[in-house]
């Protein structure tokens, strides 16, 4: 019995390090003009121990914003099933991500950063697959393209975009609608909500008063040290601006924790236990105010950063993580314009109206851009899908991003799947014994469909060559 039990470990230890080699491509920084000849490398992952040369599909994951080896690490689905379908795997990485910079450490700069954009990646997608294919133009391997999140927006908009050389695309968690008149700013963080609500009857309502004591604490040198100390702040939240900082950080915090909040332990965005928004729910989970409130939000925030010694600095925002997604707010704001809002009536959270005018203005002010609210709906379709063929878009239903995601079928090929009990893209991730059975219908529903993609591609390839 203990060496089966010693075996299964060493399995386990086995999954968690997928095996992959680091490779760099070589892609045009403009795809779209002539007046640059630049060029720069995006990496790329790949895995050939599963492959049938012969005429083995290409799982390829479209990255997004991050380092590529965190969405290796992270998208289990596909090495899980790499094997039955004698698959290659390609993970790559975004332009101005990770390691795939044009400028290297200048990349960022508003005299820079203008290459970056979806349409440029998938462009950059397209190439590499046309050289994994020695010849796109001819292609002998089925690729089927995979995202989360954003990266699920990419894997849809390829497919929708290069038909010729994606046969079909798994687009999980893809929040497509969630560009400006397309769906209600509030719904993501009422959805954050009731993950709190839900995992007990305090827990939203104990956050939704903690706003207003959050700030008197910090109106004063009194309070305010004394949530310096319990909070393990690194600097005092002692000033009406540190107090909207501070707020902004425990939102994001929150929502973080609603996006993943699994039915395991991860380390996908930080490292946090399973089902993290029921742990740190039960800090909250009495009638509590004041300073006994602060206490327990304390505790929350210990959960969220692993209880590390070192200080909180609460002022570094979304840098806070695994995840660089330095580039995003650039993508927010130029081209990925997603409004998000919060009421203070059907959310937790103090009202935010959403303001493009505002917005527009941070915008400028930072990067020198104005946003175009309507691009992405124009250069992709928006809700107008018809089109399209051959994807799958499957949100979990704990997830704040289905608000903005497809949860009906548009057609025969373009489906929608819907995961009761899972959080973003979990469908996605590695199999584990803690997962409910909802999230393996949705794999063995998008096997299925990989399945019929793959016939159709040989067949339509067969009948071409004959
Ligand atoms: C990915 O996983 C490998 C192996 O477990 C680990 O060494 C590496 O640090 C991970 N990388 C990221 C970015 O998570
Ligand atoms: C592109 O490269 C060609 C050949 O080296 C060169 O003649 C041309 O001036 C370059 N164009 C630009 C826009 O840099
Ligand atoms: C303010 O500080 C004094 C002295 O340290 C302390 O006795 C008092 O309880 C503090 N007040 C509050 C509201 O924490
Ligand atoms: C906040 O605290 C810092 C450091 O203790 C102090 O220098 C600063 O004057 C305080 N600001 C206000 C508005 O009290
Ligand atoms: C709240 O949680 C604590 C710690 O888990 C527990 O001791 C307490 O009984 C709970 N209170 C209620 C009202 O459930
Ligand atoms: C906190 O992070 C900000 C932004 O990255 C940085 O400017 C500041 O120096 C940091 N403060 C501390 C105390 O580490
Ligand atoms: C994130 O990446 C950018 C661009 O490479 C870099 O300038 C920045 O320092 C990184 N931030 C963190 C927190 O690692
Ligand atoms: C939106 O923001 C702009 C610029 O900051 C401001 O002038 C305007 O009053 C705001 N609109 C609303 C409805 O709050």
């Amino acid at each position: 019995m203990w060496r089966y039990i010693a075996l299964l470990t060493l399995l386990a230890l086995a999954r968690s390090e997928y095996r992959y080699n680091t490779k760099w491509f070589t892609v045009p920084l403009d795809h779209f003009g002539f007046a640059t000849n630049a060029t720069f490398k995006i990496k790329y992952l790949e895995c050939d121990d599963y492959w049938d040369m012969g005429g083995g599909p290409i799982f390829f994951y479209t990255g997004n914003e991050g380092q590529i080896e965190v969405f290796a690490n992270h998208t289990g689905f596909m090495w899980d099933i790499a094997a039955e379908f004698k698959a290659k795997i390609v993970f790559a990485e975004h332009r101005y991500y990770g390691a795939s910079m044009p400028f290297g450490d200048k990349s960022l700069d508003n005299q820079h950063i203008g290459y970056l954009s979806s349409a440029q990646a998938l462009a950059d997608y397209a190439e590499l697959i046309n050289y994994l294919q020695k010849n796109a133009l001819k292609p002998k391997y089925p690729v089927i393209a995979f995202g989360g999140s954003y990266g699920g927006m990419l894997a849809a908009y390829f497919r929708m975009k290069y038909p010729h050389v994606v046969a079909g695309a798994i687009a999980a968690s893809a929040p497509i609608h969630m560009f400006p008149d397309m769906v209600p700013c509030e719904v993501f963080n009422r959805i954050v909500t009731s993950s709190y609500k839900v995992a007990n009857s305090k827990c939203a309502d104990n956050i939704k008063k903690s706003w207003s004591f959050i700030r008197s604490y910090a109106a004063s040198a009194n309070t305010s040290e004394w949530l310096r100390q319990n909070w393990n702040l690194c600097g005092p939240a002692n000033s009406t601006l540190h107090a909207d900082v501070l707020v902004e950080f425990l939102e994001s915090m929150y929502v973080t924790m609603a996006m993943v909040n699994y039915p395991f332990a991860s380390d996908f965005l930080m490292p946090l236990p399973a089902q993290p928004v029921k742990v740190v729910c039960q800090y909250l989970n009495e009638t509590l105010k004041d300073k006994e409130l602060l206490e327990g939000i304390g505790k929350v925030i210990s959960v969220f950063t692993n209880n590390k010694k070192e200080c909180l600095n609460y002022t570094e925002g979304d840098n806070y993580g695994n995840l660089n997604a330095s580039g995003w707010d650039y993508q927010a704001c130029t081209e990925m314009v997603m409004p998000i809002c919060t009421t203070g009536k059907n959310d937790m959270f103090e009202p935010s109206p959403w303001n493009f005018t505002q917005y527009a203005e941070a915008c400028h002010k930072k990067y020198n851009v104005y946003p175009r609210p309507n691009m992405a709906r124009l250069e992709y379709g928006g809700a107008m899908l018809e089109a399209a063929s051959n994807i799958v878009f499957s949100n979990g239903l704990l997830d704040p991003w289905a608000a903005g995601g497809i949860l009906n079928s548009v057609s025969d090929s373009v489906k929608a799947v819907i995961i009761i009990d899972a959080a973003h893209h979990l469908d996605l991730m590695a199999s584990n014994p803690s997962d409910p059975e909802s999230v393996k219908m949705a794999r063995q529903i998008h096997k299925d469909n990989i399945r019929k993609w793959i016939d159709e591609f040989n067949r339509r390839m067969a009948h071409r060559r004959a």
